[in-house]
C-alpha cells in the first residue's frame, strides 16, 4: 500500500454534533490509525470567520471542537492537530493561488451562489447582499489548507465535493505554469456524511438548527432524542426503519447484529418512545467515556492549547519548508 496523507478540517462554528463525529471526526480517526498513513487534521478557524463575527463564540467553538478530537481518541502524537490560524504560511499560500485562479471558476461555487440565489429568491435588488469576499474566497482558501500539506485524500462531505474539484483545478494551473510543486489530492466521500439525519429529519447540520451536540449531560441527550420528529404510528403498529431519523442515528452507532435487532423490533411495532430509549441507551454507552474526558478538558483550556501548540510546531516544520520553495517559484525569494 502507498502511505497516503489524509487532511480534513472542521470550521469551529457551533458546538459538535453527532453529525460532525460521524461524518468527520470518526472517520479521520480511523484512517489516523492505519500505521502507514499520514494524518492531518486541523481547526478551520480563518474559515469561522467567515460565517461568525462573533468573538466569544468562534473562541468557544475551537475549545469545543478541539477538546472533542482529543476526547474521542485521536492520537496527537502520531497524527498533526493544529489551527488553520497557526499556521502563517496558509494566508500567505492563499494569496498565491488568489493569484492563479480565475474570477469565473470562483463565480461557479456553490456556497456563493446558494447565498445569491436566496437573494434572488427573497426579491432582494442586491444579489450580492451579505456576501463577503470571504464566502466569496472560501474555496481558495480551503484549497490552501490542503496543497499546504500534499494531502492525497481528502474526506469530506457531498457538499464539499466541489470544493475538491476546485482545488485541483488551482493546484494544475499553478503546477503548470511554476513546475510540478503542488500534490494534486483527491476527494473522499464518507457515504455516512449524507446519512445522518437531525431532529427534524433534513441532513443534521447547524445550518438546519436540528443537531444532537455530542456531549450535553445524559439528561440533555435523552431529552434531545425524544425531540426526534416521527410520524403517527401507535404501538404495536409495524414502523418501516428505511428513511426513518431514530433507526438512521441509531445505525451510525450500532452494530450489524444490534441494527439486525432493532430492524425485528420495528417490524413487531415498537413504540416510538421505546425506539428512542433504546437510541438514548446506545448513545449514552457510547459517549459516556469520551464526556467525561471532554468535560475534564473544557475545564482546562490550557492543556488543550498546549496540544494545539505542539501541533503547530510539527505542522510548520512543513509549511515553513514548502512556502520557501513557492516563494522561490514564484519570484519573492531573497534578492
Ligand atoms: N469547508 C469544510 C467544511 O465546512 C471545512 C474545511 C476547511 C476543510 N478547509 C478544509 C475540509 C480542507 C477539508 C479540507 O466542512
Amino acid at each position: 500500500m502507498t502511505k497516503q496523507t489524509y487532511l480534513t478540517g472542521i470550521t469551529t462554528t457551533g458546538t459538535p454534533h453527532l453529525g460532525n463525529y460521524v461524518g468527520a471526526i470518526r472517520p479521520a480517526i480511523a484512517s489516523s490509525k492505519v500505521a502507514e498513513n499520514d494524518g492531518y487534521f486541523f481547526l478551520a478557524d480563518y474559515h469561522a470567520l467567515i460565517n461568525s463575527h462573533d468573538p466569544a463564540s468562534v473562541r468557544q467553538s475551537r475549545l469545543e471542537i478541539a477538546a472533542t478530537w482529543i476526547a474521542m481518541g485521536l492520537d496527537t502524537d502520531k497524527s498533526t492537530f493544529y489551527r488553520q490560524s497557526d499556521i502563517p504560511e496558509i494566508p500567505e499560500l492563499t494569496w498565491m493561488l488568489t493569484c492563479m485562479t480565475a474570477k469565473g471558476l470562483m463565480n461557479r461555487a456553490h456556497a456563493y451562489k446558494g447565498v445569491m440565489q436566496e437573494n434572488i429568491d427573497a426579491g432582494s435588488s442586491d444579489p450580492d447582499k451579505g456576501i463577503s469576499m470571504g464566502l466569496f474566497n472560501y474555496p481558495i482558501l480551503m484549497s490552501a489548507d490542503i496543497l499546504m500539506f500534499k494531502a492525497t485524500k481528502v474526506p469530506v462531505g457531498k457538499d464539499q465535493v466541489q470544493h475538491l474539484e476546485m482545488c485541483r483545478d488551482i493546484a494544475q494551473r499553478f503546477n503548470h505554469h511554476y513546475g510540478d510543486l503542488l500534490v494534486i489530492p483527491e476527494v473522499v466521500v464518507d457515504e455516512n456524511m449524507s446519512l445522518i439525519t437531525g431532529l427534524d429529519g433534513r441532513k443534521m447540520s447547524k445550518s438546519y438548527n436540528n443537531t444532537i451536540p455530542l456531549f450535553g449531560t445524559s439528561k440533555q441527550l435523552r431529552k434531545m432524542i425524544m425531540k426526534i420528529k416521527t410520524n403517527s404510528l401507535e404501538p404495536g403498529e409495524p414502523k418501516d426503519p428505511e428513511g426513518n431519523t431514530v433507526f438512521d442515528i441509531y445505525s451510525a452507532f450500532a452494530s450489524e447484529e444490534q441494527k439486525a435487532i432493532l430492524r425485528e423490533d420495528y417490524a413487531a411495532g415498537i413504540g416510538w418512545g421505546d425506539a428512542k430509549q433504546k437510541l438514548f441507551e446506545l448513545l449514552d454507552e457510547q459517549l459516556s467515556e469520551p464526556r467525561e474526558k471532554y468535560n475534564a478538558l473544557m475545564a482546562k483550556p490550557d492543556e488543550v492549547e498546549s496540544v494545539l501548540q505542539a501541533g503547530a510546531a510539527k505542522a510548520r516544520v512543513h509549511s515553513k519548508k514548502l512556502i520557501r520553495e513557492l516563494r522561490e517559484a514564484v519570484g519573492l525569494s531573497n534578492l
